[in-house]
């Protein structure tokens, strides 16, 4: 039995997604002016242009790469940039989690592309990502967040490369760095790291993904959502605010007010440094733990976002894990100490609290007296 602990984190919410919004954070302090306008008027564009500049200006994004704000939230952004631009040449997709499986999925089974080799990996484990051809397209997911397994870095890509990079970004971007130059497509939702209102998706284009989207057409027909060309050329007015359907002006309000949020507390290297000092919290507390792990097997794969815990207690083992970690999840969200951190319904049961950048530090180290807590009833 654990005795309990006394002090409850501030904010319980420890979500993957929406995750908690920023420290500070007030539907008052929300701009209201553009809402109720059309948001092709004056004002209201200048707002979804805003998000760009900003969202450019934070992550040191490389002055000639577009960055435009389209339909359906990150998945909406990553179907978009592969039924437009996949099919051109062979392409190398590596999954190692729920999210990558599901592009593997969509390559193969919707798009039904035949040139597609697959690197893949179990829950915990990095494929072997040196096997991607430099003349080959690559798409993968920077941090699978059902796993908590991310690249370390971008060494598996060449600078010589001649095929793209499709990197879905969305629970790595304002937390961990990102090597632009080695990436030519990167997509992210703003209910992640800075934890904003889901909706939206951000597509981010290099030099050479435009250069892709204006020479090849699919032999498919797109949808008009996903539609960047007209005429074979790039439509660039999405990537100045000019959005192609109608976006939410709430949700732009709350996105620049996150956006400023990690401008005024230091900019990418200060939200970086958040959301490691939590992966740091996490790690020191597993250390001196016999009963749990970090799911991720090589230290230097940690998430120091989507933090994916296994239960090693033997134990455990002989029981039906699934239905104790919903019990576990249940008890500490009654408590109100943490809210939704079972991990992802297809991953190996097992923890997943999100680190990133809005998550306090002391809020985490809180929380995890409180999960030996519960582990402790529930053994008995
Ligand atoms: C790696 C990854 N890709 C895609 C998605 C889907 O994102 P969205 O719900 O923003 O479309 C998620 C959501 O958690 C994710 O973690």
């Amino acid at each position: 039995m654990s005795t309990r602990p006394d002090i409850k984190p501030a904010n319980p919410c420890f979500s993957s997604g929406p995750t908690s919004k920023r420290p500070g954070w007030s539907l008052s302090n929300l701009k209201t002016d553009s809402l109720g306008r059309s948001h092709r008027a004056k004002g209201a564009k200048a707002r979804i242009s805003q998000v760009i500049e900003d969202s450019k200006a934070l992550l040191g994004m490389p002055e000639d790469y577009l960055l435009g704000i389209v339909p359906a939230s990150d998945t909406g952004a990553f179907e978009m940039a592969m039924w437009t631009m996949l099919g051109a040449r062979g392409i190398d997709v590596a999954a190692w989690e729920s999210f990558g499986q599901g592009w593997v999925t969509d390559i193969q089974k919707q798009l039904k592309l035949d040139d597609v080799r697959l690197l893949s990996a179990p829950y915990g484990q990095l494929p072997d990502l040196e096997e991607a051809g430099t003349d080959r397209d690559l798409v993968f997911t920077w941090n699978g967040t059902t796993s908590g397994v991310c690249v370390p870095d971008a060494g598996f890509i060449s600078s010589e490369r001649e095929g793209l990079t499709f990197c879905d970004a969305t629970s790595a971007v304002f937390a961990m760095d990102l090597p632009w130059d080695k990436l030519d497509v990167v997509t992210w939702s703003w209910q992640k790291v800075m934890g904003g209102e889901a909706a939206h998706g951000m597509l981010a284009l290099s030099p050479r993904a435009v250069e892709r989207l204006e020479s090849y057409t699919p032999a498919w027909p797109l949808p008009k959502i996903f539609r960047l060309t007209k005429g074979g050329s790039l439509q660039r007015d999405i990537f100045s605010g000019s959005t192609i359907n109608t976006p939410s002006l709430l949700a732009v309000e709350d996105q620049l007010d996150a956006l400023a949020w990690g401008q005024q507390i230091g900019g990418l290297s200060a939200l970086i440094k958040r959301s490691q000092a939590n992966l740091t919290a996490v790690a020191a507390w597993v250390e001196m733990r016999d009963w749990i792990d970090f799911l991720a097997e090589d230290p230097a794969t940690r998430s120091s976002t989507s933090i994916c815990l296994k239960i090693i207690d033997p134990w455990f083992q002989q029981q039906d894990q699934a239905a104790l970690i919903k019990q576990m999840v249940a008890m500490l969200e009654t408590e109100q100490v943490a809210y939704d951190i079972g991990s992802y319904r297809d991953a190996p049961p097992g923890l997943r609290i999100w680190g990133g950048a809005t998550v306090e530090t002391a809020d985490i180290e809180a929380l995890l007296p409180w999960l030996d807590w519960a582990f402790g009833e529930l053994k008995g």
